[in-house]
């Protein structure tokens, strides 16, 4: 039993058999497997169960209270339950949630992303980043008519089955359980940030290269941003090959105001979206060249189908605007001036307790890594030390932080310097132990 951040609550919630988030996993364990039906929000012993979020406080079935820095995962950039959102998804609800027929909110969500991003001529919207990824891959081999995709080691698109090929590691094929080998045959990965073994494990494949498909910034690989020479090396050679480049900003849309895109100066053909886009309701999107999404027009006769029953559902649509609407440049900076005051501490802290330790960081993503080396790709922030992360991961939940296990986190704009100075003091008590 430990003190919370609050200072006035004993936690239980990591094991202990009397706390409510360990007697709800285990209500669960008979219904879904493993008690789970979102594979990245388990981890040892269960997960803590939440009833409540305010600003960047969240609350558990057993009223512990927490700061959150993963926020869905990089998605509620405004934090919890903030008041412009639920206005405008408690007014959208008294109106019209979803009906099979399309909403003025759908064209001015769109526009808006327009707006932001001049390399997206036309955008559709989809209910996840999933099905976004799984879309923009199909429509770029319906382009080009070609069936072969190049991805990054430790990128992370999704479930679909093109996703799901993609190794954590280089030295592994692509492939996962239950997705026919011959898709995977189709997928060839490549070492991120590195130019040379990504051209030598491409060219063989040059001719049926369809698309090369990379986050900008490797959010759950490591939170590790791609050098300006690689991006700029993937574009000029998919431009070269006949191939469409998709970049899969569904995370690094948050590193600023005209995205990853935007800060690098390099045009995609495709963009794939989703997390803060939808304001915390569930939303992807995929959009890019007018000509490349002219596949979808329903006009044609040979367009490519794409149903949903919730495509641009109103709630999502009216939350994904009131979000953006709250998003102005200066959040961006100010976000980002935080969270290098969050990186800079938190490297000073390893420094004076002798830890081999760093910190990745874009925007207002960071990521902690135990390690000496310079991370450069999903290789090295495999190599380092992930028990330790293990370790300050429940460290941190005793202390009052809701943060990753893999050692990811971000910061929202509910949060200031006492937040990040929670952070860094529930950090030193967990390390200095
Ligand atoms: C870069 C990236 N692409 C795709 C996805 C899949 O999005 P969703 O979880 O909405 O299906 C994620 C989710 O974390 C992501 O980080």
């Amino acid at each position: 039993m430990t003190e919370t951040a609050a200072g006035s609550r004993a936690t239980d919630a990591l094991g202990h058999t009397s706390s409510g988030s360990r007697a709800l996993w285990e209500r669960a364990l008979a219904s879904l497997p493993g008690g789970n039906t979102r594979t990245t929000v388990f981890h040892d012993p269960h997960p803590v169960y939440l009833v409540r979020g305010d600003g960047c406080r969240v609350t558990d079935a057993d009223g512990v209270e927490r700061i959150d820095f993963i926020s869905n995962y990089t998605s509620l950039i405004l934090g919890h339950c903030h008041p412009l959102v639920v206005e405008a998804v408690q007014e959208q609800a008294t109106r019209l949630m979803s009906a099979a027929a399309p909403s003025e909110l759908e064209i001015e969500l769109a526009e808006r992303l327009r707006e932001r991003l001049p390399s997206v001529e036309r955008i559709r919207f989809t209910n996840s980043g999933t099905e976004a990824t799984m879309l923009a891959l199909r429509a770029a081999r319906a382009f080009t008519g070609r069936t072969v995709v190049a991805a990054f080691a430790g990128g992370y698109h999704g479930s679909h089955d093109a996703a799901a090929s993609i190794p954590a590691d280089v030295t592994l094929p692509p492939g996962a359980p239950g997705v026919p080998p011959a898709l995977a045959g189709e997928i060839v990965v490549a070492p991120f940030n590195d130019l040379a073994a990504t051209r030598a494990a491409l060219e063989p494949r040059l001719d049926d290269l369809a698309a090369v498909v990379v986050e900008p910034v490797l959010g759950a690989g490591g939170v590790v941003p791609a050098t300006d020479e690689f991006l700029h090396f993937l574009r000029e050679l998919t431009r070269e090959a006949g191939a469409l480049l998709v970049f899969d900003e569904i995370i690094s849309f948050r590193v600023g105001y005209n995205g990853a895109q935007g800060r690098y100066g390099v045009t995609p053909d495709l963009t794939t979206l989703g997390k803060i886009i939808g304001g915390g309701l569930p939303i992807g999107a995929f959009g890019g060249r007018a000509d490349v999404m002219a596949l979808f027009d329903p006009r044609s006769p040979d367009a490519i189908g794409h149903g949903g029953t919730f495509n641009a559902n109103p709630l999502s649509m009216a939350a994904g605007l009131a979000t953006l609407e709250g998003l102005t440049a200066d959040r961006y900076a100010s976000l980002e001036a935080l969270t290098g005051g969050l990186a800079g501490a938190l490297e000073a802290l390893f420094a004076e307790l002798g830890l081999p330790g760093q910190v990745t960081r874009a925007g207002s993503l960071f990521n902690v890594h135990f390690t000496e080396h310079r991370i450069r790709n999903h290789g090295d922030v495999r190599a380092a030390d992930t028990q330790r992360l293990h370790e300050l991961h429940l460290g941190l939940l005793e202390r009052g932080i809701l943060f990753t296990p893999r050692g990811m986190g971000c910061l929202s704009t509910p949060m200031g310097t006492a937040e990040v100075d929670a952070f860094v003091e529930a950090t030193r008590a967990t390390l200095a132990r």
